[in-house]
């Protein structure tokens, strides 16, 4: 399977119920949001969470950020049917030191990244890096189950009916993921010890706070 065809298959799954919960779970945490400003999604893949988020908050503009090409060119084709390129823009940039349109953002968030980074402190290193002082931010990211045959049984549970080729990241996706105590653990070391994290699904984690 190469990447082409996981980025499709990405692009295609409906990820609406988790998409819609994590910006639901972004206002409400961040009830201080401003009105407007603009917000860096690391690790965006074909930008769903970032149009999501750009409907949800319509006087904010989003640069998402993704080191994978393939993932971009199918973010790109949905921003413009979703008549958000004015707002939305998905730019191809590899965490931590890649370049961003802008030093710094009134918002930092992030969806499924984590799990993602063979060295986790490349997310918080990032989130230091982009946020203004003062600033925002909020991730979302899977919690590990606790056995294989957990795991097992969410992939029935949530992607049953989608492709094996997704229903296999899922399945590794949760067995790379991190517990609530590992996340705090990983936010001490990078600096970040006040953001706040819980649990927020039966197999999602969230991470939030002022930088
Ligand atoms: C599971 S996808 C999540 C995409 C999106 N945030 C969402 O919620 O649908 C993880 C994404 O992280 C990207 N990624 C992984 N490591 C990265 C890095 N070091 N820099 C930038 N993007 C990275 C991958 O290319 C992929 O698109």
């Amino acid at each position: 399977m190469n990447e082409e065809a996981q980025a499709k298959a990405y692009a295609e799954a409906d990820f609406a119920e988790p998409h819609n919960h994590c910006i639901e779970l972004l206002a409400e945490c961040l009830p201080d949001l401003p009105a407007s400003g603009a917000a860096a999604d690391l690790g965006c893949g074909p930008g769903d969470i970032s149009r999501r988020f750009a409907r949800a908050f319509p006087s904010w503009t989003v640069d998402g950020l993704d080191g994978s090409a393939a993932m971009l060119r199918f973010g790109h084709e949905e921003v413009l049917r979703s008549g958000l390129s004015d707002r939305v823009r998905l730019i191809e940039c590899y965490l931590p030191n890649g370049d961003a349109p802008r030093e710094h953002y009134d918002l930092v968030f992030s969806n499924a990244l984590l799990h993602h980074l063979a060295e986790p402190t490349v997310l918080w290193t990032s989130v230091r890096r982009w946020s203004r002082a003062g600033g925002p931010v909020f991730v979302m990211d899977l919690l590990r189950p606790e056995s294989r045959e957990q795991a097992r049984h969410l992939v029935e549970q949530y992607s049953g009916n989608e492709p094996e080729v997704l229903k296999h990241d899922f399945y590794n996706s949760l067995l790379a993921s991190y517990s609530v105590d590992e996340v705090r653990s990983q936010l001490t070391a990078s600096g970040l010890p006040h953001l706040e994290v819980r649990q927020s699904s039966d197999r999602h984690l969230i991470v939030w706070g002022i930088i």
